[in-house]
């Protein structure tokens, strides 16, 4: 029987990214080659500064490879575009907008507006649970739940892919867990491709299909593990000895670049 046909969704063929420095060039990326599959759940992980941030910024269109190139849907990657849609660790929010306005932004900058525009955003405001707060103001909110309007203003637009830089990481513990069960629930339902950032080894586990190791610099792929852990996955998931396995794994793998990086 035929297997499971999947596309790709993104391609990132061959791409390698230079910044010019005060100490003359730096080589942040280096031969990197990765095709996203649709509905794939991808988190990345590896040392600070191996380039993972670099890596995103260049699928969302924010910067330019110095050579090589990223391909979505098929077609090559030139500035950003509603079908990939960013989360940053820092919320990103326009501080004079509602909740709802924030979240409605991106509807009305496709041309959806008036009350269609409200119902999409409501759906997603839903989802995350903010219905109490739609019009309150970004500075009247936890980190949690400005977190959570990034992630529905993100979803809201319906972008082909997710590309989400440490979107936990400036939470408490307990947020974060809770905002990784949110999020599974979230992908397990819709399926939408992630790209998905963290140092956090356990959040990649619980998280991805694909784990991706950098490695430090210049940042390579140093190792795909597939994470072959049946969803639906709980927190009690990371108690398992198939989890904690991967997680010796990657942990050691990500230390020895870690090492690299102090050497
Ligand atoms: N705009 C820039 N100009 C110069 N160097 C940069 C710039 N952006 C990132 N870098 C450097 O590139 C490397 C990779 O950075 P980054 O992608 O942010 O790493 P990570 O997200 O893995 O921590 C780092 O050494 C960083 O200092
Ligand atoms: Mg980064």
């Amino acid at each position: 029987m035929a297997g499971e046909e999947r596309s790709v969704k993104v391609r990132i063929d061959n791409v390698k990214r230079i910044f010019n420095t005060r100490n003359g060039e730096m080589v942040a990326l280096n031969g990197v080659s990765l095709d996203i599959m649709e509905n794939e759940f991808i988190c990345v992980v590896g040392p600070s500064g191996c380039g993972k941030s670099t890596l995103l910024n260049i699928i969302a269109g924010l910067l330019e490879p110095s050579s090589g190139k990223v391909y979505c849907d098929g077609k090559e990657v030139v500035g950003t575009g509603t079908e990939r849609g960013v989360v940053f660790q820092q919320y990103a929010l326009f501080p004079w907008m509602t909740v709802k306005k924030n979240v409605m932004f991106g509807l009305n900058l496709k041309g959806i507006k008036g009350q269609e525009a409200e119902d999409i955003a409501m759906k997603y405001i839903k989802m995350v649970q903010l219905e109490d707060f739609i019009n309150h103001y970004p500075k009247e909110l936890s980190g949690g739940m400005k977190q959570r309007v990034a992630i529905a203003r993100a979803y809201a637009v319906n972008p082909s892919v997710l590309l989400m830089d440490e979107p936990f990481g400036a939470l408490d513990a307990q947020t974060r867990t809770q905002l990784q069960s949110e999020l599974l629930e979230t992908w397990e339902k819709e399926r939408k491709t992630c790209f998905f950032i963290t140092h956090d080894v356990d959040e990649a586990i619980i998280l991805a299909q694909k784990v991706i190791i950098m490695s430090a610099r210049p940042g390579r792929i140093k190792e795909i593990v597939d994470i072959n852990i049946p969803y639906p996955r709980t927190q009690e998931t990371k108690m398992s000895p198939e989890f904690l396995e991967l997680k010796n794994h990657i942990w050691s793998q990500v230390y020895q670049e870690y090492l690299e990086v102090r050497k």
